[in-house]
């Protein structure tokens, strides 16, 4: 159980003993240091609705409250504050556990099995710096969910279907006869623009895409070949970015639009069966009243085109079922774009009218804002086009690599390659996962780059001045006892124990940047703790201590970067 799980179980019960029994408690941690470690907010909610003095009922609260091992102290503080300060036995012992246990000492919940959909790139192109957002913050939520126990099932829904592969197949046979292929397909942008502008300028390159495309879904096997090859070409340049950022996405995870096709049919079949669809002029649709318009009339959440053409939206609906028959989800997340909010919330409500996804099952869309360039706009390159993604992540190594010399030009040129791969890119990446996943943010290399403040370098930094510390102490007994009496080392072992509970508000909420947030508060934390308690120039039992929860200290943090999918290093 989280520490504020635990203490908000007590004080409830506490209320429950005291006539309340349906009071929320309103356990938080304490706003100031004098306040104690958690305060119980919940008694002047509880008064008022019973018209009883505050006071007099916080008193009977904390009469009834058993926190007996675990607080040295509750007081009770203006109109009914509870305040609660933790024994540094408790503390100790906690962090001590933690310090044993390889998830550090937190407690697994029940296990579900949580699809993720992320990254989910059209493939008709190179991946660009919009897919970057999906393809990291999906990747920390699996980390996370996959830490706590949960059984995580990545899914890549990458766009490999529709008519846009009917241009590029038919663009494929063109430059093969011509024996360019191999060249061409190396750059995927210029590829797609080459087709597209055979497509524009030929009447005949265009009707052959046309042809292309009916060919492709019905399956003959001369363009679905091609397909194949254009795809295999395309997912490998994928991979060589998952691989670049360190995400944990795998060929094996790629479940694309086209794996559903054979499926669509059959989804709109049952649509119709139940009698949820209906002809609108020509097209299939189901109409959703919860998304009626100022005039009252209904949505139309369309599944079949007129020409009988399937859409995304058919592939979405095909996708739950497979995810929830299939893959047995208890929870579906979509790690999305903002804009495509709407697409989820119709098809999610079409799914709960149509039985495809049981009320048990939860289906989320995580939404997040858009990146922009230092012009407060969408991130482009300096003429306006979009950013290869991997370039991007080259750049990031490059700006890194030269932070690196400067800081440390004696290191051999392997090493500085190291450094400089984990800084560039975990910079690139915490830059994302440390703002609040909804808003906008702006992409800027010196802010990312920076040793100072919330950035991943800072954090990476005060990692490794940790591991110094061990370098420069020597043997020690890593089985010594914790021992906690100064204030900065109570602090400190609060803010560790509370690791379960921001993983479990992660997990719950899926915004990583809460973790971010916590783990650069903990840096801080030690650098107030390393100043005022020596620890290599105590002696005994105290310094012995003080190593153990640097030591736990540091096992925090590399864990944590490890959640957010960021390397630490021992040394930079
Ligand atoms: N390929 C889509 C795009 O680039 C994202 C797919 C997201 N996943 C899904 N199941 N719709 O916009």
């Amino acid at each position: 159980m989280t520490i504020s799980q635990l203490i908000n179980e007590r004080v409830q019960a506490a209320l429950a003993a005291a006539g309340v029994p349906d009071a929320p408690a309103v356990v938080q941690p304490a706003s100031k240091p004098e306040f104690g470690d958690y305060q119980a907010n919940g008694v002047m909610g509880a008064a008022k609705a019973l018209k009883t003095n505050p006071r007099e009922l916080a008193q009977k609260v904390v009469a009834a409250l058993d926190l007996a091992g675990i607080a040295e102290k509750v007081e009770i503080a203006g109109p009914g504050f509870i305040n609660i300060h933790l024994a540094p036995e408790y503390l100790a012992r906690r962090s001590e556990a933690a310090l044993k246990d390889e998830r550090l000492g937190i407690t697994l919940p029940e296990s579900k099995t949580v699809v993720i959909d992320y990254s989910s790139p059209n493939l008709a192109k190179e991946m660009h710096v919009g897919h970057l957002r999906s393809t990291i913050i999906g990747d920390a939520l699996a980390r996370v969910l996959g830490f706590l126990g949960h059984k995580v099932i990545r899914q890549n829904h990458v766009g490999d279907w529709g008519t846009q592969f009917g241009m590029l197949t038919a663009y494929l046979v063109e430059t093969s006869q011509a024996g360019n292929a191999a060249l061409e397909l190396n750059d995927l942008e210029t590829f797609y623009r080459n087709a597209k502008v055979r497509f524009d300028e030929s009447e005949e390159f265009a009707d052959r895409a046309r042809e292309y495309v009916v060919r492709l879904q019905g399956g003959d096997e001369e363009v679905l070949k091609l397909w194949r090859q254009f795809v295999d070409v395309s997912l490998s340049h994928c991979q060589g970015v998952y691989d670049k950022l360190g995400v944990m996405l795998s060929p094996g995870d790629v479940m694309g639009e086209s794996a559903y096709n054979d499926d669509l049919a059959n989804v709109v079949g049952e649509l119709s069966e139940m009698g949820i669809v209906t002809d609108s002029e020509g097209a299939k649709v189901v109409f959703l009243p919860e998304f009626a318009d100022q005039d009252g009339n209904p949505a139309a959440y369309i599944v079949q085109k007129k020409d009988g053409g399937f859409l995304y939206s058919t592939t979405d609906l095909g996708a739950v079922r497979y995810r929830v028959r299939q893959l047995h989800a208890d929870r579906v997340i979509y790690v999305v774009d903002a804009r495509q909010s709407l697409h989820f919330q119709q098809m999610f409500a079409t799914c709960r009218k149509a039985g495809f996804a049981p009320a048990n099952v939860v289906l989320e869309h995580i939404a997040f804002g858009t990146m922009m360039g230092d012009d407060g706009k969408p991130f482009k390159t300096r003429s306006g086009g979009t950013v290869k993604l991997i370039e991007l992540l080259d750049e990031a190594e490059e700006r890194a690599y030269k932070l690196v010399g400067e800081k440390n030009p004696e290191l051999s040129d392997d090493e500085k390659r190291k450094i400089a791969h984990a800084v560039g890119i975990g910079a690139v990446k915490y830059a994302d996962l440390s703002k609040s996943r909804m808003s906008d943010y702006i992409f800027n290399w010196e802010n990312m780059l920076s040793f100072e403040g919330n950035t991943a370098p800072y954090l990476q930094y005060a990692y490794t001045r940790v591991q110094s510390v061990f370098r420069k102490a020597g043997e020690y007994d890593a089985n010594a006892a914790i021992v906690i009496g100064e204030a900065a080392e109570k602090q400190l072992a609060v803010q560790l124990a509370q690791f379960e509970d921001v993983l479990a508000t992660v997990a719950d909420g899926c915004y990583p940047h809460h973790l971010s947030q916590y783990l650069y508060s903990l840096a801080q934390q030690f650098s107030r703790f390393y100043e005022a308690c020596p620890i290599l120039k105590a002696e005994g039992e105290t310094r012995a201590s003080r190593l153990q929860l640097a030591a736990l200290t540091a096992k925090t943090l590399k864990t944590g970067m490890g959640l957010l999918g960021i390397a630490v290093l021992d040394a930079m």
